[in-house]
């Protein structure tokens, strides 16, 4: 590896188009950009929502990788192209090994490679589990805002599933201005719950943290409501417990059963993404026949296109779009390039000229 360099070089020959130089970005360059930003990559992710919206971006569905062997353990595939200002193409390659957990090391790992969309050329390789937990927080704090608008400001928050992703979602519920009187955590593992509740009462702004047995009595107590577990399929079947409407952003998508999605109001990130892979929104296409439960995307809501009932449990199920991780990972990039602290592998393409 180089010194690190000012900026981007290009090593191509004299006369042939520019090659990009190859940049590699770890994952504590990554968090030195991310940190306290929070308000800045909401307002990213939220920009590539619209970008979504208006059809200027492409975002195949993802490829899942299982292993007959290791059934619980999956790599995704997030191919995925941002048109607009920030031009960028790329892929998320992530992994979750739930098994992980018990030997004390997090369950997702993940690099993203931009591409030039110029050349194709890979360049840069980001850790990013960091930018996937950011990007899945900073989505759940502009659903959480713009799907409590119509209805009073939620004050006590719950987590069902009391790991990384929740601690991210707390983070940026808090960074982008929210505070609660009360805070509540669910977790089937006791370890987990306690995990977090420490998190919570060092951060210092989490009001009244109580750590719940079940999940009927944290639902019943909370008006913003986090799924983060790794459920694979549905454990909650009560629409009873939600009759408070409350928002709900239900981010491991797997958790909520048809019955309990039927009795609220659907917000998707993207239609034909989240109606698949087993997610309650899928299980409930496949129970009723049809898309009549959902609502609109979260672009929808932005736009003004549809309006959400305060009078009903409003439900957020994200898919997770590859083209938040290149919005968020081009804004990492282009921070570092700006620092002069890219990390460039000199050399990393050998190859440049066709004939030798
Ligand atoms: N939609 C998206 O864009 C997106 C993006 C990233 C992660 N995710 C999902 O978020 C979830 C959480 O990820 P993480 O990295 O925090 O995982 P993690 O393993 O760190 O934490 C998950 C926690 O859920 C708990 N849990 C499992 N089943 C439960 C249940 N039925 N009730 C209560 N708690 C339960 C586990 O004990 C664990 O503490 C995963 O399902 C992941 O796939 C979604």
């Amino acid at each position: 590896m180089s010194a690190v360099r000012p900026a981007p070089e290009h090593a191509a020959p004299a006369g042939t188009p520019a090659v990009p130089s190859f940049a590699v970005i770890p994952g504590d360059e990554v968090k030195n950009v991310l940190e306290g930003r929070e308000k800045a990559v909401v307002e990213v992710v939220e920009a590539t929502y619209r970008l979504h919206g208006a059809g200027r971006t492409v975002n195949p569905p993802s490829y899942f990788l299982r292993f007959p062997d290791r059934p619980s353990s999956r790599i995704i595939a997030l191919p995925a192209s941002l048109g607009g200002e920030n031009q960028v193409d790329g892929l998320k390659w992530i992994s979750s090994f739930p098994a992980n957990v018990e030997s004390g090391i997090p369950r997702a790992s993940a690099v993203l490679i931009l591409n030039d969309p110029g050349t194709g050329y890979p360049y840069a390789c980001l850790e990013s589990s960091i930018i996937s937990a950011v990007r899945t927080a900073a989505s759940a704090a502009a659903a959480a805002d713009r799907l409590s608008s119509g209805r009073p400001r939620p004050t006590r928050l719950g987590f069902v599933g009391a790991g990384l992703i929740a601690r991210y979602i707390h983070t940026y519920l808090e960074g982008t201005g929210w505070s609660f009187d009360a805070v509540g955590v669910h977790d089937l593992s006791t370890d987990s719950a306690a995990g977090f509740r420490t998190y919570l009462e060092q951060s210092g702004a989490a009001g009244r943290v109580t750590v719940h047995g079940s999940a009927e009595e944290l639902i019943r107590n909370s008006d913003l409501i986090v799924f983060a577990t790794v459920a694979d399929r549905p454990h909650i079947d009560e629409p009873s417990w939600f009759r408070h409407n409350p928002v709900v952003l239900h981010v491991s998508l797997r958790d909520l059963a048809p019955q309990v999605l039927l009795s609220a109001a659907n917000v998707v990130d993207d239609v034909d993404h989240c109606l698949r892979a087993a997610t309650s929104p899928a299980l409930t296409e496949d129970l009723t026949g049809n898309r009549d439960f959902l609502l609109g995307t979260l672009d929808d809501v932005m736009a003004g296109r549809v309006t959400v009932p305060a009078d009903r449990p409003v439900v957020f199920s994200p898919f997770g779009l590859g083209v938040l991780d290149l919005a968020v990972g081009k804004f990492v990039y282009e921070e570092v390039a700006r620092s002069g602290e890219l990390r460039i592998i000199d050399n990393f393409f050998h190859e440049l000229r066709r004939h030798g």
